[in-house]
């Protein structure tokens, strides 16, 4: 008994030690690439902007070598700020310049090295720790992760509701977190529509006028009539139009939701655990509706999740963990 014990113990450090040969072996081949790349770069170092370019690919290694903390530290002392997490490449840092970045054509929006921390008086929490994506026109995309992964802190620094430390968003080519408040709320309320867990309804406002209010907000009436006719239809809610919330059920609330979600005709779908409050079955009607909804109108839709039968509904799923995207895969769908 007490053999096999040491045995395993033998075994988790021999494998242990692997690790830590292989990280280093990596770490070699990094820093005899980052010297020979620097061999002749200039010398001189004119800023603390500068400064903090030319150590990146050194912390970098740094956090390869299992000493993070300490690095955390040094960087913290000396730039008063966290380290950016996002894998070092320069032109993340001109991130206030989006000519910096090209992106294809197909591609409505692009994220770089999007980095966000949450200080909490003594510690730091590491949302974002440098998120590179490209979702592209009409894709439903699924970002898949356990709770803390960083899901709803991604969705909301793309969708403009939350600003990032670090790295660009490029909606429709243009970069979100350069515009004002009042542009981003603009480009919130023509080009996205939002489903959240919680419905976010208006409680003293009845269907028909919950599904109205982002076209009364923008002051688009032209067909409004008509338009919210169609929509209340379309997600099976037409026979509540004048119910409020309060008389509603969990799926019906969130079917009004994804109906408001359409009112402006939006480029961007964001769902945030759309299914979340809702039993099985409900969950599985409005994701069926949901898929409906893209397939008619080929919106880009993304959405979160920490269920793995939801994200089968996308076309792509992104798995995230820790505040990094840690694999993306096209679904297969073999139903139907
Ligand atoms: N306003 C905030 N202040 C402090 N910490 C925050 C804040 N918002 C999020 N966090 C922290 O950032 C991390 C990522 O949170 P986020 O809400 O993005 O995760 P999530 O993947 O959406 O999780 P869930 O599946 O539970 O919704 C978590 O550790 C969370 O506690
Ligand atoms: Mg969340």
């Amino acid at each position: 008994m007490a053999l096999a014990k040491t045995a395993l113990k033998v075994e988790s450090g021999r494998k242990l030690l692997q690790r830590v040969h292989d990280k280093l072996e990596k770490c070699q081949i990094h820093l005899r690439d980052y010297l020979d790349e620097q061999k002749n770069g200039v010398k001189t170092i004119d800023s603390a902007d500068d400064l903090q370019i030319r150590l990146l690919p050194i912390a970098e290694l740094s956090i390869d070598l299992f000493v993070e903390a300490e690095l955390l530290k040094a960087w913290k002392d000396l730039f008063g700020l966290d380290i950016p997490y996002f894998s070092f490449d320069r032109q993340l840092f001109d991130h206030k310049n989006s000519d910096t970045f090209s992106v294809a054509q197909d591609v409505i929006i692009a994220v770089r090295g999007l980095t966000k921390n949450y200080n909490l008086g003594k510690t730091t929490v590491y949302a974002l720790r440098g998120v590179n994506l490209d979702v592209k026109t009409g894709e439903f995309v699924a970002i898949l992760g356990s709770s803390g992964a960083g899901k709803t802190t991604l969705l909301n620094c793309i969708a403009g509701l939350d600003t990032p430390d670090y790295g660009a968003v490029l909606f429709r080519g243009k970069n979100l977190h350069e515009q004002g408040d009042s542009a981003k709320s603009k480009a919130r309320l023509l080009e996205m529509g939002f489903i959240f867990q919680s419905y976010t309804l208006l409680p003293h406002f009845d269907t028909r006028e919950n599904v109205a209010l982002p076209a009364d907000l923008a002051g688009l009436s032209k067909d409004l009539k008509d338009r919210i006719k169609k929509l209340l239809e379309g997600v099976g809610i037409d026979q509540q139009a004048e119910q409020y919330p309060a008389t509603l059920s969990g799926g019906q609330m969130q079917r009004v939701a994804i109906a408001r979600a359409l009112t402006n005709r939006p480029a961007v779908i964001f769902a945030d655990e759309p299914t979340g409050d809702l039993d099985s079955a409900t969950g599985k009607q409005v994701m069926d509706l949901l898929k409906k909804f893209h397939e008619e109108t080929k919106t880009t839709v993304i959405l979160i999740t920490h269920e793995q039968d939801i994200a089968n509904y996308a076309e792509k799923q992104i798995t995230m963990e820790d505040g990094v995207i840690t694999g993306t895969r096209e679904t297969k769908h073999e139903r139907n």
